[in-house]
C-alpha cells in the first residue's frame, strides 16, 4: 500500500497544500510547530475517520474556517484508490473513488496505516481504555464489522446506564435490565473473541521481535484479560451468570459493573507487569515490538504492508533500536513517512520534504 499524493484544504495550519510522496522513506523535516505532525494526522484521519490527537473534528478545522477537505491518492495492489474526506457543520462526508460512503465502516480499512509516536507509550503506562483502543483500532482496520459491533455495544451500554440512573418502577427496571443484558451477552462475546484473537496473533509475532530487540534477554507476554477471568472461554461462559450476580449491585450503585468495556490487556515483561516495572526504554521497545507486529499481521492478512507513519520516533530510540527499525523499513520496503526536526541528522537516504509554516517543498 502506498500514498502517492495528499491535498489538505483548511486542515489545521494548511490553507491549500499538495504533496507528492515517493515509495520508500519520506522524511518530513522542519522546525517545531511548522505542520509536520499535521500531515500525518491528515493521512490518519483520511484512512481511519479519526484523529489520534483529538476527539472532535472542530479542532482540525483551520482557524476561522468552517469546512475542511482532504484528498489522498493511494495505490492498493497497483490499483489507484482516491479517498476524499469533507467536514462541515459537524457532518463528515467520505468518498472512495468519488462514490460517497454511507458509513465509516464502508471505508475504514481500505488502505491500512500504522501510526507510531512517543505518545503511544500510553499503551503501556495508561489505563485499560488506552489498550482497548489500540486493539479496537487494529481490528476495525482488518474487519470493518467490528466498528458496527462496537457502536451497537456502546449504544446498549449507554441505554443500560441511563436506565440504571432513572426512576423506573423496580420490577419494570429489572425486566428492562435483563433485556439489555441479553444484548451485552450477544455483542460482548463477539467483541471479546475479536480482541482475544488479535492478542494471540500479536503475542506470537511481538515475541520474536522483542527477542531480537533485547538480544534474547527478555520475554514479553501479552494476554487479553476478559471479565477478570483466566481464560477467554471461561469469561464467555461466565458472562450471563456474572451479569445476573451483579445486577443488584449495579442498581444500587447506578453503574454498569460487567462487560468487555471494562476489559484490559496484560502486558508482562519477564513475568512482571510492564506498566509497573519496565524501564522507559523497555516500555518503548515493547510498543515498538507491538507496532511492528501489527505491521506484519496486516501484511499476512492483506498481502501488503500498510503505510507506516512515524512521528518523532527515531530521536527517542537508542542507536540499536533505531538501526533495527530503519533496517526493518528498508528490508521490507514499507512506504514510511517520518517526521524529523531540522538539525537531526538521523537519516541520510530517502525523499526529504521541507515543512515550513504550512508549506511543503521538496529538497
Ligand atoms: N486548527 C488549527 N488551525 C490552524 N493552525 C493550527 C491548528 N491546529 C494547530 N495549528 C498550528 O499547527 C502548528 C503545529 O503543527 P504540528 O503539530 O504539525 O507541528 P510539528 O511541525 O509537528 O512540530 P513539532 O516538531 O513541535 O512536533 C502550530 O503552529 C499550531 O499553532
Ligand atoms: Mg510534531
Amino acid at each position: 500500500m502506498m500514498i502517492k499524493g495528499l491535498r489538505l484544504q483548511n486542515f489545521r495550519n494548511y490553507q491549500d497544500e499538495s504533496i507528492q510522496f515517493t515509495p520508500g522513506t519520506n522524511i518530513l523535516v522542519g522546525d517545531n510547530g511548522q505542520g509536520k505532525t499535521n500531515i500525518l494526522e491528515g493521512i490518519h484521519y483520511l484512512l481511519t475517520g479519526k484523529s489520534y490527537r483529538v476527539q472532535r473534528e472542530q479542532e482540525l478545522l483551520r482557524w476561522e474556517q468552517n469546512e475542511f477537505h482532504l484528498y489522498g491518492d493511494f495505490l492498493l495492489s497497483n490499483h489507484k484508490v482516491l479517498l476524499e474526506s469533507h467536514y462541515r457543520d459537524k457532518k463528515k462526508m467520505v468518498k472512495i473513488n468519488k462514490v460517497p460512503c454511507r458509513r465509516l465502516s464502508d471505508f475504514v480499512g481500505t488502505i491500512n496505516v500504522i501510526f507510531f509516536s512517543p505518545d503511544d507509550l500510553i499503551m503501556i503506562k495508561g489505563g485499560p481504555a488506552e489498550r482497548r483502543r489500540f486493539l479496537d483500532l487494529h481490528i476495525a482496520q482488518m474487519n470493518p464489522g467490528h466498528v458496527s459491533l462496537l457502536n451497537s455495544y456502546n449504544k446498549v451500554i449507554q441505554q443500560k446506564s441511563a436506565l440504571l440512573k432513572s426512576y423506573v418502577e423496580k420490577s419494570l427496571k429489572y425486566t428492562q435490565l435483563q433485556l439489555w443484558n441479553s444484548q451485552i451477552i450477544e455483542l460482548g462475546e463477539r467483541i471479546i473473541r475479536n480482541r482475544a484473537n488479535l492478542i494471540n496473533c500479536l503475542q506470537i509475532i511481538s515475541d520474536h521481535i522483542y527477542n531480537d530487540l533485547s538480544s534474547k534477554r527478555e520475554k514479553i507476554q501479552i494476554m487479553y484479560h476478559a471479565l477478570g477471568r483466566k481464560t477467554i472461554d471461561e469469561a464467555i461462559s461466565d458472562l450471563p451468570r456474572l451479569l445476573n450476580e451483579k445486577l443488584e449491585q449495579e442498581v444500587e450503585r447506578q453503574m454498569i459493573l460487567v462487560g468487555p468495556h471494562r476489559d484490559d490487556v496484560h502486558i508482562l515483561l519477564n513475568n512482571k507487569p510492564a506498566r509497573l516495572y519496565a524501564s522507559q526504554g523497555q516500555q518503548r521497545s515493547l510498543v515498538l515490538s507491538l507496532k511492528l507486529a501489527e505491521l506484519d499481521l496486516i501484511r499476512q492478512e492483506k498481502g501488503e504492508y500498510p503505510l507506516l507513519l512515524l512521528d518523532d520516533v527515531l530521536s527517542e530510540l537508542d542507536c540499536f533500536r533505531r538501526d533495527y527499525l530503519i533496517n526493518f523499513i528498508e528490508l521490507s520496503r514499507i512506504q514510511t513517512l517520518i517526521t524529523m526536526t531540522s538539525g537531526e541528522n538521523i537519516l541520510d537516504s530517502g525523499t526529504f520534504l521541507r515543512v515550513e509554516q504550512g508549506h511543503i517543498r521538496r529538497n
